[in-house]
């Protein structure tokens, strides 16, 4: 068989281990007024798995991955968390079941530092007679911890996060979705306005975050690089739909970006 050959898509059934997945979401379907951004879209993430979604502009990333953090209700379809139906109608829903997310602007403060961006809104607080003064050693203790275990000791807790590197910040808000240890973590874009080795970096951080056992989904533009090189499944969206799966280590970025564009180009050239 040649490679070409092995590269045709294959069905999520095919490509998926036989473990229950972490998330499952099938034939989900979500319109904005007339407008179809959904029309029967399916994506399984499983433990130790990084899922990349890719698609042209306009494709339904974005929303699919907003219906898996729950910032939009889906209006048909089914979403599982490991085996069992789950009601994620808000991102707080989405949260509780151990589902992370980090969005493209990442939602840091470049006015504060990476141990307050950390623990932003969930702050570590004092007992009762102390006020609720944010433990601020207590705070860098933990910040510290986990920036060693994901290979970050290096960061500097005090700098305001403004004035890292674009790579630098992309990491803190990793760190910060993973520090409630959730399951799943969905990342946008987070190889965007990166430099290569910058991405490399974050590629490596978002390895080593399967490594330990997290399902993680990831929207890239970057497929020729970050897609083929760095993740294990590839969902490729159309017009609403899956377009095709492929493992990401049969393919090359033109076959991938062929399924992105339409037609079944992707199974042609492997024929
Ligand atoms: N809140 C919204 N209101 C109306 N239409 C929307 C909304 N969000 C998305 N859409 C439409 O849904 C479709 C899918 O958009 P989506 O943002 O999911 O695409 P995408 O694959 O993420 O694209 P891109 O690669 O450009 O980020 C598009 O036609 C978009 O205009
Ligand atoms: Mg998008």
């Amino acid at each position: 068989m040649t490679a070409a050959q092995e590269a045709q898509p294959v069905t999520q059934a095919a490509t998926a281990s036989s473990s229950v997945p972490l998330i499952s979401l099938r034939d989900i379907k979500k319109s904005f007024g007339s407008v179809h951004a959904l029309r029967g879209a399916s994506v399984d993430v499983h433990a130790g798995e990084i899922v990349a979604l890719v698609g042209d502009n306009g494709a339904g990333k974005t929303t699919l991955v907003k219906v898996m953090a729950g910032v939009h209700a889906a209006d048909t379809g089914e979403y599982e968390i490991e085996g069992q139906p789950a009601n994620i109608r808000t991102p707080s829903d989405a949260t509780s079941h151990g589902i992370a997310t980090v969005y493209q602007d990442l939602a840091l403060c470049n006015n504060l530092d990476a141990v307050q961006n950390l623990f932003l809104g969930r702050e570590l607080t004092g007992s009762r007679w102390l006020g609720r003064r944010i433990h601020r050693a207590e705070s860098e203790v933990r910040a510290r911890e986990v920036l060693t275990r994901m290979r970050l000791g290096s960061l500097s807790l005090t700098r305001p996060v403004g004035a890292m590197s674009g790579g630098q910040r992309q990491n803190i808000a990793i760190a910060r979705s993973v520090l409630w240890k959730p399951k799943v973590v969905i990342l946008d874009e987070p190889t965007a306005a990166l430099s290569h080795s910058a991405s490399q970096q974050v590629a490596d951080l978002i390895r080593s975050l399967a490594d330990d056992g997290l399902g993680v989904v990831v929207v890239s533009h970057d497929i020729h690089h970050f897609v083929v090189n760095s993740t294990d499944r590839i969902v490729v969206m159309r017009l609403g739909a899956n377009a095709a799966t492929f493992r990401s280590k049969d393919v090359t970025g033109e076959m991938v970006v062929n399924a992105m564009v339409g037609g079944n180009e992707g199974v042609n050239l492997a024929g």
